[in-house]
């Protein structure tokens, strides 16, 4: 958990009173606001002000990470098969030199992402919102360093990674929050860095949709918006690939595109 946070408990309080996070109350997100001030009071340097306005997007930070703090166990029995992601590590994996920086956003359980970096020699930093993913995530992969920080709050100095990815957690953020974390990723890539994300196709900007079991706010682009967006940010698109897929159970079938970048 976040030292001193709420989390647990404005969930609890969501639940008890059967909101969705989408008709969040004004005193809700005031505590939510709230909450964000102390995560903040506790991180002390190692946080950063949010990159936009919290109160006026809604970006539930706090709900976003006690659903993923809900399902984290039961995560990879649902999306068990992980092959386009593998495909696309496997090519990243041929082109890092050894021992390569790699920041894993939304690392989830660690599985196969960080595990595959940390086995092959690489530093992996891993960062995600939710707490229960990073206790996963370190029990799975001890070698690697793993972070609850959300990647809005990200604190590098610049050019410090030889690569970043970004498998399915940047479709937590508002679709203004998507863009301001690829020009902050990119900025944390050193010159000629790699970039590896992957999104769910669609045209959803925060909506409140059901994940397994979960009310969650989603974000999905139209392929040519994304590609689009990933060079507004300054990539370098060196290839796309689109896969259907469906989850084993509690989660719809879905679209995702995978792309591979460099700056
Ligand atoms: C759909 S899961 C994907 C996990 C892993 N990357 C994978 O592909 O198996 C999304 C992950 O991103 C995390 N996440 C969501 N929003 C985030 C944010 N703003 N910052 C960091 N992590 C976030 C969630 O907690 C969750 O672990």
């Amino acid at each position: 958990m976040w030292p001193g946070a709420s989390t647990q408990s404005i969930a609890c309080e969501v639940g008890a009173r059967g909101l969705r996070p989408g008709r969040s109350p004004r005193r809700l997100a005031d505590r939510l606001v709230a909450c964000d001030l102390r995560i903040e009071a506790a991180w002390g340097s190692r946080a950063r002000p949010l990159q936009y306005d919290a109160r006026m997007k809604g970006h539930d930070a706090a709900l976003q990470a006690a659903v993923f703090d809900a399902i984290a166990e039961r995560y990879d029995d649902v999306f068990s098969d992980k092959q386009a992601q593998i495909e696309a590590l496997d090519w990243l994996l041929e082109r890092l030199s050894p021992g390569a920086r790699v920041l894993d956003v939304g690392s989830g359980t660690g599985l196969p992402t960080a595990k595959a970096l940390a086995d092959a020699g690489h530093e992996v930093h891993g960062i995600d919102i939710s707490g229960e993913m990073v206790r996963i995530a370190r029990r799975n992969v001890p070698a690697g360093r793993f972070e609850q920080v959300d990647v809005l709050r990200l604190t590098q100095p610049d050019a410090h990674y030889d690569a970043a990815i970004a498998f399915f957690s940047l479709l937590m953020l508002p679709k203004d929050g998507v863009r301001q974390a690829l020009g902050m990723l990119r900025r944390a890539l050193r010159s000629g860095g790699y970039f590896l994300v992957s999104m769910v196709e669609g045209d959803l900007d925060y909506e409140s949709l059901e994940f397994m079991g979960q009310m969650v706010r989603l974000t999905a682009f139209p392929q040519a918006a994304l590609e689009a967006l990933l060079r507004e940010q300054e990539f370098e698109v060196l290839g796309a690939r689109g896969v259907n897929f469906t989850p084993r159970a509690g989660a719809e079938p879905e679209r995702q595109l995978f792309y591979r970048c460099r700056i």
